[in-house]
């Protein structure tokens, strides 16, 4: 019996500095001090002993088993510790190297304009609509009085989808006025900005894609000075105060009377320049009195009811606000160019 333990003790020593998981450590607890582990068998054996044999082989069962007890511990630690230590090495987080800072973006110089229209004619009570760039040619052409035959409604101006000519991408946002008249309660004040779309070749003032940016009111006793009222404080916040406009007449299909407005030209003071190229003004825009024929097609009695409108380009208001001299540059997206803004 005094073989056998020693030879317990010896073995469970030796598997026991070998234990690599705690899987394996638990099946050797259960094997020597286990309910039918090597040692319970040992003691149950203690009876046949003479009986002074007894405490002795007591005391010497108990010895053992307290060193299988004490390599078990120092077993489970050494795992726990090498465990943690795995750990901490797959986690390992080197603070001291540099951050990736995020890019943030900003806003594109077009609409940096924009939203200063927004503004300005949001202040003024209107409303900013939005609608679609496939249109019908009906709200795009006849509704607004350009019938069958019109110049702007040939093939060669227009990205038309069918044989029939009937849808098309928008080639102005005035068929929002035709929207708006359509659905909304009288009185109305919008604008309405958004992409448009000619067949023009691609140059430093050219665009098949372009931005307009479409205004308009109706209400009853609405006249010409209304119109110039309102453009004329538009300009003056988006210009500086003082800054002066002309209105020279011109001919819109779904206007009368029509005009254009001009701003003086804020690098000479109207002297004449290469920015305005020495004329001293600077187009900015179209407007006019509502047709009293299209307010009639949307159901509008022109005998209570009248109105006015306009519609710019966006992409040239921008250009003037931040001295962009090519298009292009702002359709190219291009970060070195954006970031300037
Ligand atoms: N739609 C016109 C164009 O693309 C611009 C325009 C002129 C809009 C007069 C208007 C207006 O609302 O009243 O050239």
């Amino acid at each position: 019996m005094r073989e056998q333990l020693a030879k317990i003790r010896e073995e469970a020593i030796a598997k026991l500095s070998q234990v690599s998981s705690s899987a394996e450590l638990e099946e050797l607890r259960v094997k020597y001090l286990g309910k039918k582990g090597e040692i319970t068998a040992i003691l149950k054996q203690m009876g046949g002993l003479p009986a002074e044999e007894r405490p002795k082989m007591g005391q010497l069962a108990n010895e053992v088993r307290a060193v299988i007890e004490d390599k078990l511990t120092s077993a489970r630690r050494e795992l726990d510790e090498k465990a943690l230590e795995l750990r901490l090495r797959a986690e390992a987080l080197d603070v001291t190297v540099p951050g990736k800072a995020p890019k943030m973006g900003h806003r594109h110089p077009m609409y940096i304009a924009l939203d200063e229209m927004k503004e300005i004619f949001i202040g003024m009570g209107f409303t900013v609509l939005d609608g679609p760039e496939v249109e019908l040619a009906e709200l795009n052409f006849d509704r607004l009085n350009a019938d069958e035959g019109h110049p702007s409604r040939d093939w060669s101006d227009t990205f038309y989808f069918d044989e029939q000519s009937r849808v098309m991408l928008r080639s102005q946002t005035s068929p929002m006025q035709v929207r708006a008249m359509d659905s909304m309660e009288l009185p109305i004040r919008i604008i309405a900005p958004g992409r448009v779309y000619r067949k023009d070749e691609v140059d430093a003032t050219h665009s098949p894609m372009f931005h307009q940016v479409e205004g308009m009111v109706i209400d009853k006793g609405v006249t010409m000075a209304d119109l110039k009222g309102t453009l004329n404080t538009a300009v003056q916040q988006l210009y500086g105060e003082g800054t002066k406009t002309r209105f020279r007449p011109h001919h819109f299909p779904f206007t009368e009377p029509s005009c254009e407005m001009d701003v003086q030209c804020h690098k000479c003071g109207g002297v004449g320049c290469p920015t305005c190229k020495g004329e001293g003004w600077i187009e900015l825009l179209g407007a006019g009195m509502i047709h009293p024929h299209v307010l009639e097609m949307a159901g509008i009695d022109p005998n209570v009811w009248s109105g006015w409108a306009f519609g710019f380009g966006l992409e040239r208001l921008a250009m003037r606000r931040f001295r962009i001299d090519d298009l292009r540059l702002i359709f190219e997206n291009d970060v070195r160019f954006l970031e300037q803004f």
